[in-house]
């Protein structure tokens, strides 16, 4: 047996900004001049962004003139439609295939995907797989993806009618979060991707946490001068996760940045995914908040503290599907749990908080308790 462990240097970058294709901002420019050159470029944007920004498409075009020197556009910028519909089943992913191939990219090319959580799963993963890796700059264009999905590693399509089960994990050349983008959100989306803020806040950072708390008043008027902040602490603080967390490729069964992921997955898929990710976090965030206060891990004031901010950022902390039973008269959620622990390979590690910004990792999970907690929310929601 020949072994030897060996390491290939990993670099992650995030760049934060406000209108990336203005001609004077030199964000995407210096993304690129990382690498020499010469560097071609194929833009690929999700339908939403374009409908709420139309000026993207000849900014695009004036940004590539006014740096001629550092880029040219392998192809005309393309629009597709984005949204979970994009990560079902093979059918986009050729799609983009098809136009990697035509616009004759290499190795050495750069694919832009301007969207959602879910147009840069795609695309993404489209990038890892052409050519084994082409070069990927991600600009997620969600609350949610900035401040979590757009940050990560993790590529997916939806397979087999499971979440995100044919992916790959890689490291993108580069993340732009443009809090431009962020303006023409729906209120739902808009709000979403505060949920994965309050999560890392409670799982690392007390003081942010409490910054939250401040906000709620300036949030339920839509201030971006408020927003933005809470989205960049929350996407540096999963970047230095991802980069300082010691398993960005999620070896082990422990996911410490999963708090109140379980419950939140099987709801997800218990609704038919008509409840958003955040939607479903904040309930699943609730459920796991109040079952450490049940059991004793928890101060009742500090539960109550969190449910309070969940509640006051507009989300549910209940849904009735958390008590809902499957045909054989079992919990469908105690049946999320059992899917969890064999997904894990058998030993349950559930994150959960002895304080705010105090996790541990729980290896059992009662389901009594489990119950008991969901019955409190519907009495509280
Ligand atoms: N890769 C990861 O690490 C990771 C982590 C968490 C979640 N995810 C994935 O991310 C996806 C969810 O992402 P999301 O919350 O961004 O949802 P999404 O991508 O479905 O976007 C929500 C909706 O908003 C539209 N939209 C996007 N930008 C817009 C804008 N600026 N203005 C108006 N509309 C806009 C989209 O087209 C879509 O219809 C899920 O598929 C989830 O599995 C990935
Ligand atoms: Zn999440």
């Amino acid at each position: 047996m020949l072994q030897r462990t060996f390491h290939t240097p990993l670099t992650h970058r995030i760049l934060f900004t406000r209108d990336a294709f203005s001609p004077t901002n030199d964000a995407v420019q210096k993304l690129l001049c990382v690498e020499a050159g010469p560097r071609r470029v194929l833009a690929l944007i999700d339908a939403a962004v374009t409908a709420e920004h139309p000026q993207l498409l000849p900014q695009i075009h004036a940004y590539q003139q006014a740096h001629a020197e550092v880029f040219t556009l392998a192809a005309e910028p393309l629009v597709l439609p984005g949204g979970e519909a994009c990560k079902n089943g093979l059918e986009p992913l050729m799609q983009v295939f098809q136009i990697v191939h035509e616009a004759h990219l290499d190795r050495h090319s750069y694919l832009f995907a301007i969207g959602g959580g879910a147009f840069l799963d795609l695309v993404g993963l489209a990038a890892t797989l052409a050519h084994r890796g082409i070069r990927y700059i991600r600009f997620p264009t969600t609350t949610l993806s900035q401040a979590d999905a757009g940050v990560g590693v993790k590529n997916g399509i939806n397979f087999f009618h499971k979440k995100n089960w044919l992916g790959t994990f890689s490291v993108p050349h580069g993340v732009v979060n443009d809090a431009a983008f962020l303006s023409s959100l729906p209120e739902r989306e808009w709000r979403n991707g505060l949920i994965e803020a309050v999560k890392v806040a409670l799982l690392k950072d007390a003081a942010f946490f409490h910054q939250i708390e401040q906000s709620i008043p300036a949030l339920r008027q839509r201030a971006m001068a408020a927003l933005e902040p809470i989205i960049q602490r929350s996407a540096e603080l999963h970047f230095h996760h991802i980069t300082e967390g010691g398993d960005p490729f999620e070896k082990g069964s422990a996911r410490p940045l999963d708090f109140g992921h379980w419950a939140a997955h099987k709801l997800e898929q218990l609704s038919d995914f008509q409840l958003t990710h955040g939607e479903a976090v904040a309930i699943g965030l609730a459920l796991d908040v109040t079952y450490a206060e049940l059991a004793g891990f928890l101060a009742t004031a500090v539960a109550e503290r969190i449910c309070r901010l969940i509640r006051k950022l507009g989300f549910a902390l209940y849904d009735e599907r958390l008590l809902q039973r499957e045909a054989d008269g079992r919990y469908a959620l105690l049946q999320g749990l059992h899917e969890f622990r064999e997904h894990l390979g058998g030993q349950l590690s559930i994150p959960l908080i002895r304080d705010i910004a105090q996790p541990f990792e729980a290896h059992e999970m009662d389901d009594e308790r489990i119950l008991a907690a969901a019955i409190r929310l519907r009495e509280m929601n």
